[in-house]
Formats: structure tokens, sequence, C-alpha cells
């Protein structure tokens, strides 16, 4: 295996982050489908990926992908039903899902509604099988991983202070999140960190100070968890130009 590449990638406008992010999945995916007959993948929530499914919908893409051999899963998802405006599963279902050719059993929902103390585990066996490996074992490498950074450096629902930022077995958990006063369900560092491929699409102004702390600043993954996210794999931040204005390095 080549030696993992690290890079930032720094663009003039989110339409332009959304476009290499929808690029690199069609590229990434073409790859694994023809090497490997699938393509892994875990969607991140929040707004900043919703013009990237756009664009995987358009037809500038969504002719290129062979979308019945994709694995959707979710990197993180809100305790609310999977038709709540909140739902990381909805907004992707409503931009992106609705509009290609998917195969239901391949799109696996996070059950985050569900509050049965088993349903990370379940999920976590999900992955086990649908990867091929042991559940109670390493954590598989996702194909690729995208991921979002808040205003407070969290990226999936590893928010800082919490109790998720200091698992190292589990692959997913539910982690109480206080100051949003719910509690979430989402990937861990070991699950995320054995990746082949993760990227970050992280656009807009209020994201410049904490991406100068998290690619730039000490080490502290309690204040700054984006910081704990150091796969095995690729590392890709795609920025505009406003979450990179406090950068020093830009490459
Ligand atoms: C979520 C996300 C979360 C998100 C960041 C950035 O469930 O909210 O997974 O980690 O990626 O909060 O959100 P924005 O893209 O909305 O800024």
């Amino acid at each position: 295996m080549s030696q993992p590449q690290r890079f930032i990638q720094v663009f003039d406008s989110s339409q332009a982050v959304a476009k290499a992010g929808a690029e690199l999945f069609r590229d990434l995916a073409q790859k694994q489908i023809q090497d490997h007959g699938r393509f892994t993948v875990a969607l991140s929530g929040g707004s900043t990926p919703k013009q990237m499914f756009e664009l995987l919908a358009s037809p500038d893409f969504v002719h290129s992908i062979d979308w019945a051999r994709i694995h959707f899963f979710w990197g993180d998802e809100r305790s609310v039903p999977l038709e709540h405006p909140d739902s990381n599963y909805r907004t992707a279902r409503e931009i992106l899902l609705s509009r290609i050719p998917f195969v239901a059993e391949n799109v696996h929902a996070m059950p985050a509604w569900d509050l049965n103390p088993q349903s990370a585990s379940d999920y976590q066996n999900t992955i086990a099988r649908v990867l091929g490996c042991s559940a109670g074992g390493e954590p598989p490498a996702f194909d690729l991983i995208y991921l979002g950074m808040g205003a407070d450096a969290h990226t999936a629902s590893l928010f800082p202070g919490t109790k998720a930022l200091g698992e190292s077995v589990q692959w997913v958990v539910r982690n109480e999140v206080p100051k949003l006063n719910t509690t979430r369900m989402t990937f861990t560092y070991p699950l995320i960190n054995a990746a082949d491929h993760v990227c970050f699409l992280v656009c807009g102004a209020d994201k410049a100070e904490p991406l100068q702390h998290v690619l730039e600043g000490a080490v502290n993954l309690e204040l700054y968890p984006s910081q704990g996210v150091k796969p095995a794999g690729n590392l890709s931040w795609y920025l505009d130009g406003l979450a990179a204005a406090r950068l020093q390095r830009r490459s």
C-alpha cells in the first residue's frame, strides 16, 4: 500500500468544495467497484454535504457511478426518527438517494432513534457483516468516510469533552452531548482512523478559527476533536477560502 497522503486543498467557493467532494466520490467509487465489485462510503451530516449530494444526483455525475454497487452508511446521526427534518439520513435521502437507482438493502441508516441499548452494537454488526469482518475484532477499512467540522471543532458526533472521545474499542457508540441536551450515535476514532480515505468538507467563516487550531495548533483532542482524525489511509481537507482564512499553511 502506498504511503498515506494528507493534503489540504482550498477552493474559491463552497460549490467548488462540493464539486471536489463529488469528484472524489465518483473516482474512488469507480476504482473500488472495478477492483472489488463494490464501494463502501459513510456520509456526513449537517449542511455542508448538501451541495455535494445535489451534484452527485445531477447529470454531471449520476450516470458515471454504478449506484447499485454502493453501500451507504452514516458516520453519525441525531436521535430522531429517520423522517425527522434533523435526520442526516433524511437529508441524504431527499437530496441524493431519492434521485439515484440505489439498492435498498445497501443503504444502512444509523438507528440513533432506537433507544434500545443494543442499537449501536447492532449497527457495528451491520458494518462487520457488510465489510466482511468480525464485529468483535479490529475495525474494518471503509473505502471513504466523509466528515464535517463544527465551529467547536467537533466531527461526526465526537464533541469536545464528551465520553466517545475516549472510546478505543467500539466502532459505533451512543454519545451524550450535554451542550445540545441530546444523545447522538457516532463512529468512533478507531473506525474513522481505519478508513482508506477520509475527506473533510469544511466551509464558512465560522470554521476559520477552530480550523486553524485543529490543523496548526497544539494537540488537544478534548477541545479540538477533529484533531483525532488520523486515518491509516489518505486524509483530504477540502476547504473554501472563508474556512481557510486563518491558515498559515494552505496546502
Ligand atoms: C451532524 C454532523 C456534524 C457536522 C458538523 C458540520 O450530524 O451535525 O455530522 O459533525 O458535520 O456539525 O456541520 P455543518 O456542515 O452544518 O457546518
